[in-house]
């Protein structure tokens, strides 16, 4: 074929054999046992500062326990859409369990966190109609604002002085303002205070991606509503099963009609199987546990400050981070797929995050902390950042 072959981008792509070459490649990794603090790598012991299973919930042994009674009963499949034959009873108790966690009227059940941010997105903007978005923002959210037939602005990471500036830009259009809970890269959160006031001023709604807040903050662990006080001012709340809850799937939360209304339109909801059973009796055991063991919180929070104070007394350069999250900033991509590996060899599983994901030359490691991760092995973290750190003259 010649220059109309669709399929030519892929013999001319090189990018991941000249990493694989370099042996910097650091993308799905093998993985052979359950996901916690500690995994086994091909074989290889490794510390694992890359997941999103915060409270250490994902091999906690009622949830596998629910997990497999779900399957036991129900099977291993929903067989066809919520719409249709997939809905099940334990759905329905997992949705009122989490509206009622969460402080909402109802909720409803997505296959996928990604699934959720698409289908709610695109359900609620139409034409005419406006997304008013932080830069930073989730690209599930992206991808939903994309699927709309409404038109998508973003602001500068949690300006609200930009903010303020779009929102009187559109002043005559119908908005949502969507915004992270705690960004996923920076850690830091958003300003919901901030944003609430002008979204009262300026007359228009709050979506809240609680994805990596969900678990993690306010009192109960309820998310970004709950650590302002200001659950009711989020309008439309996302939360994914994926990371506190131990399981996959995502939520949408809000007032009744808003729900009942997604679940007539949202295509990622109504094209798609249902959640299978045994993850939502995962996400129905981790919710409990949520509830029953604040110490994992306690103890994920108390984790999360040790390591930045840590890491900015070693001299690393990192950003504002409000949360378990903690990125470090390394400098080139070059630079961050080179300390992968070096850390990687050294027995710590990092994420290395680099253009375009991040600014030229700002590329990441980001860390992320568990709530079961041991003293020792925060401690053996913290001695290979600081040897690698040196090494390569970052610190
Ligand atoms: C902020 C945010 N929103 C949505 C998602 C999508 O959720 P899931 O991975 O459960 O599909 C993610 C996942 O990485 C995320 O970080």
């Amino acid at each position: 074929m010649g220059k109309l072959d669709v399929l030519q981008k892929c013999f001319d792509f090189t990018r991941a054999n000249e990493l694989r070459n370099l042996n910097w490649y650091p993308y799905f990794n093998r993985v052979e046992t359950a996901q916690g603090p500690e995994v086994i790598v091909d074989g290889a012991k490794k510390i694992v500062v890359c997941s999103n299973n915060y409270l250490g919930l994902a091999n906690h042994p009622k949830v596998v326990e629910a997990s497999m009674a779900a399957a036991k009963k129900y099977g291993t499949s929903g067989t066809g859409s919520r719409l249709l034959n997939g809905t099940t009873d334990l759905h329905y108790k997992v949705e009122k369990k989490f509206a009622d966690f969460v402080g909402k009227e109802d909720a409803i059940l997505f296959t996928t966190g990604h699934h959720s941010n698409l289908g709610a997105l695109q359900s609620l903007v139409g034409k005419g109609e406006m997304f008013i978005c932080d830069k930073l923002d989730h690209a599930s959210i992206i991808d939903g604002c994309r699927l709309s037939f409404g038109e998508m602005v973003r602001f500068r990471h949690n300006d609200m002085d930009d903010l303020e500036r779009q929102l009187k830009r559109y002043e005559d259009k119908a908005k949502l303002i969507v915004v992270d809970g705690i960004f996923s890269m920076e850690g830091d959160i958003a300003k919901l205070p901030e944003i609430s006031k002008l979204a009262k001023k300026y007359e228009c709604r709050i979506f809240v991606d609680e994805a990596h807040s969900l678990g993690v903050l306010g009192e109960n662990g309820r998310g970004t509503g709950e650590y302002f006080n200001m659950t009711e001012d989020i309008d439309v709340l996302m939360a994914t099963a994926s990371k506190s809850l131990a399981s996959v799937g995502g939520f949408i939360a809000g007032k009744k009609e808003v729900i009942d209304y997604i679940k007539s339109v949202a295509r990622s909801l109504i094209f798609t199987a249902s959640l299978p059973p045994s993850s939502v009796g995962a996400i129905d055991a981790a919710l409990d546990i949520i509830k029953e063991e604040p110490q994992r919180r306690i103890r994920l929070l108390e984790t999360a400050q040790k390591m930045l104070s840590e890491f900015k007394r070693l001299g690393f350069k990192t950003t504002k981070s409000q949360s378990p999250i903690i990125p470090l900033i390394v400098g080139s991509d070059e630079t961050a797929f080179k300390m992968w590996r070096m850390l990687f060899d050294a027995g710590v599983f990092a994420s290395p995050v680099i253009t375009p994901a991040v600014p030229e030359g700002q590329a990441i490691i980001r860390t992320s902390y568990i709530a079961s991760h041991t003293d020792e092995q925060l401690n053996f973290i913290l001695e290979k950042f600081e040897k690698i750190g040196k090494e390569l003259g970052i610190i």
